[in-house]
């Protein structure tokens, strides 16, 4: 089994709220983002960059993601964020949903690219190369995570940015969940 990255497996759980809406604009590639307040809870280890792993909308199906975490520089942001692209194409929004995430290995560092080609060819790589990761027996197994299945959870040794937890334990939709009460009930 590879040797995971320091901060990694992270599991964050949170309300999707509005980003600028390039991602799906101008990229072609739509993101959720998560609250300041899940950006703010990640780990130091956890450098800004593009990671992989595991999302889940509402009571929705595992689905594979890659993640932006940073000022993308290319627009200049001002704020961190956490952007995640769910590799699967939704019919409608879900602002207001509950997303929870599992990240589990790091592509690399975000960069600033000439035009806007250039980024949309560097993500539908990290896409390519998320899927090839994901399809890896210890990245698969993650699917099944108890942090989705809201099966009764067994100890985890990942972090938790948000909402839920503590003691060390992941848990689906449990008793400790401090935000689980997004707007949408899907
Ligand atoms: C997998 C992935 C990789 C990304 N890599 C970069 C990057 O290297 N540099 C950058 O400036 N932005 C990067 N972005 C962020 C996009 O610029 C961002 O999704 C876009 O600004 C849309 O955000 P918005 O919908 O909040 O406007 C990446 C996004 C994703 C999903």
């Amino acid at each position: 089994m590879a040797a995971l990255r320091r901060g990694l497996p992270h599991f964050a759980v949170g309300c999707v709220v509005k980003g600028f809406g390039r991602g799906s604009k101008e990229l072609g590639i739509p993101t959720a983002n998560f609250p300041e307040h899940v950006v703010e809870k990640l780990p130091e280890e956890i450098t800004t960059g593009i990671y992989f792993g595991w999302a889940k909308v509402d009571n929705g199906p595992t689905l594979k993601m890659v993640m932006s975490i940073g000022w993308n520089p290319y627009y200049n942001n001002k704020k961190k964020s956490m952007e995640t692209h769910i590799m699967h194409v939704f019919e409608n929004d879900f602002y207001g949903s509950e997303l929870k995430v599992v990240m589990l290995g790091y592509i690399r560092p975000e960069e600033n690219y000439n035009s806007l080609d250039e980024l949309i060819k560097a993500i539908k790589n990290d896409i390519a190369e998320a899927d090839r990761q994901l399809s890896l027996p210890e990245h698969l197994a993650y699917k099944d995570h108890a942090f989705f299945t809201g099966k009764p959870v067994p100890q985890t040794n990942g972090s938790i940015s948000n909402g839920i937890i503590a003691n060390g334990k992941a848990n689906g939709h449990g008793e400790n969940q401090v935000n689980g009460n997004c707007n949408h009930t899907g």
